[in-house]
């Protein structure tokens, strides 16, 4: 049984004053629910109002990127250790807005996770296909490029604590979200691609997200799918009320 998760990246939006405003809404909505991990995360700025928000909650604190380094001449750079020691417990690496625009490749995207790894972070990894690799047919070998390089290297027991989310390009902000049959297909392939390089019980017990126009009126299509154990989700978690209802997706 795979435990799921729902994470909002809130990517470059909600000020510290916003994220209070946002958790003294959101915690009262999610009080009750025990079905599912809920991790938040916000810019690096307003991680620590978020960390002081959430004491005494089930909900955890991510960050939206990590170092490669634990420390060093790396300007703009927050490391591994500087967000354990505010109480961060989770970080997303290689998201695909990174890779755009950033200059995330597999071989960075490594590093980071391992980084995270290092410090004692859960590493919620992203992959993905744009839209002319999924309309060139080009899906799967896309993926496994992304996982070969970018997962396959961590050693087994590396692996083991990493959510990997599933993110195709084309669905991100669009409001396209891929049908829940699509999405299940992928998150099958990558399933069978952990199977390949880390045996079938690692394939098993891996959480993988599915991103991408994660809504409360589609969310249960998605989670309804054998293969996807939960979502990261972008515009939908910087409101409370709809946030909460993705984290309540079975009720
Ligand atoms: P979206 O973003 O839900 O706004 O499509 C998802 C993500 O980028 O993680």
């Amino acid at each position: 049984m795979r435990t799921p998760v729902i994470a909002g990246n809130w990517k470059m939006f909600k000020t510290p004053a916003q994220t209070r405003e946002f958790f003294s809404a959101f915690l009262p909505l999610v009080e009750g629910s025990s079905h599912c991990e809920i991790v938040v995360c916000p810019s690096y700025l307003s991680l620590a109002a978020a960390v002081e928000a959430v004491a005494g909650s089930r909900v955890r604190v991510g960050a939206q990127n990590i170092a490669w380094a634990k420390e060093g001449a790396f300007t703009g750079e927050v490391s591994g250790p500087m967000l354990v020691d505010i109480g961060v417990q989770a970080a997303i690496v290689g998201h695909s807005e990174r890779r755009q625009h950033c200059g995330e490749t597999d071989a960075t995207v490594l590093q980071r996770t391992q980084a995270a790894l290092e410090a004692g972070l859960q590493p919620i990894v992203c992959v993905g296909e744009m839209l002319e690799e999924r309309e060139g047919g080009r899906t799967e070998e896309v993926l496994r490029a992304q996982f070969q390089d970018g997962l396959a290297p961590l050693t087994p027991e590396q692996f083991g604590s990493v959510v990997i989310a599933y993110e195709p390009v084309w669905a991100i902000g669009t409001g396209k979200t891929a049908t829940p049959e699509i999405a299940q297909d992928a998150h099958a392939f990558l399933r069978s691609l952990i199977a390949a390089a880390f045996g079938e019980s690692a394939a098993q017990a891996t959480r993988i997200l599915y991103g991408g126009s994660v809504k409360p009126d589609n969310v249960q299509g998605l989670m309804a799918q054998p293969d996807i154990d939960g979502a990261l989700v972008g515009g939908a978690s910087l409101e409370a009320g709809s946030f909460a209802k993705l984290v309540n997706y079975d009720g």
